[in-house]
């Protein structure tokens, strides 16, 4: 739809947050949210960040979509600098580059299911006729045809969260920022909202999500720890050490393939 789609991409990483910052001042108080964060994501990959309550995950994931602006530091999205853009600039970014699930689906109540993916096409500029398509392409990808004309009160949580997707996936971003994308599903509806951010992600979108879900810390590529606005070098953290990833993360996989045939991987 923009030429900037038809390009090839960019050499380099997808997400690259170089010493990022964040302080909330209220009154007299200094919050700081995101203390000198730095990280890289390929493209495609499937990361997730994990952390305690207030460690500063969502403020990092505001910053990376272009939500909110780091106080210092910088962000590049498909080597393009972001931490310097205008409103203009970033209002752009939201509606053509990248995507965004939210914990709570933040669905427009009184548009139905097809609706709300259908004034995401239209906030970014399609016309009616790739509209209603790509509106049509996208419900069926993540299974509600059915429930098209559902409005969110008569949809499950989980519909909700595919609607969520399915708008979220609108203007083929390039990179989709999920927060909490399951808290508020049970185990097994969020296992599906999972399975379909991992098949985003395997389309060659870059995924970043912030969960507290062990299902998702255990199935995505790489897990990331903020400790008080802090991002921990990989394989650190307490998240991270009573997940599964401890056994079989990369380092664990490394083992198992450096171990000769046959031979059983070590714990
Ligand atoms: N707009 C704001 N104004 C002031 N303080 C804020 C603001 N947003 C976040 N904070 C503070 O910044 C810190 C980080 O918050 P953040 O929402 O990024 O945490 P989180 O890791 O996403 O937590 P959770 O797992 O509970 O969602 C918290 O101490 C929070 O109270
Ligand atoms: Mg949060």
């Amino acid at each position: 739809m923009t030429a900037a789609r038809t390009q090839p991409a960019p050499a380099g990483p997808a997400v690259d947050v170089r010493d990022v910052s964040r302080t909330f001042r209220l009154g007299s108080t200094e919050v700081h949210a995101v203390r000198h964060a730095s990280l890289e994501v390929t493209r495609g990959e499937f990361l997730a960040i994990v952390g305690r309550s207030g460690s500063g995950k969502t403020t990092l994931l505001n910053i990376i979509a272009g939500l909110d602006q780091p106080d210092s530091g910088q962000v590049f999205l498909e080597g393009h600098e972001i931490s310097r853009y205008g409103d203009r600039e970033l209002t752009e970014l939201r509606r053509h580059t990248v995507g965004f699930v939210f914990q709570s689906f933040g669905l427009l109540p009184l548009l139905s299911a097809a609706e709300n993916v259908e004034l995401a096409l239209r906030i970014a500029g399609a016309g009616v006729r790739e509209r209603g398509e790509r509106t049509r392409e996208l419900l069926e990808l993540v299974g509600l045809t059915p429930r098209s004309n559902h409005r969110p009160y008569e949809l499950s949580g989980g519909e909700q969260q595919r609607v969520a997707v399915a708008r979220a996936l609108a203007n083929s971003p390039k990179i989709v920022i999920a927060d909490e994308p399951t808290g508020e599903l049970d185990s097994t509806t969020g296992a599906q909202i999972f399975q379909l951010l991992r098949e985003v992600s395997a389309q060659g979108v870059t995924v970043i999500t912030a969960t507290h879900d062990p299902f998702v810390i255990e199935h995505v590529d790489r897990v990331l720890e903020m400790s008080d606005g802090e991002m921990l070098p990989e394989g650190q953290g307490v998240v991270v050490a009573q997940s599964g990833r401890a056994r079989s993360g990369p380092a664990a996989r490394e083992r198992a393939q450096t171990s000769p045939p046959g031979s059983p991987a070590r714990p």
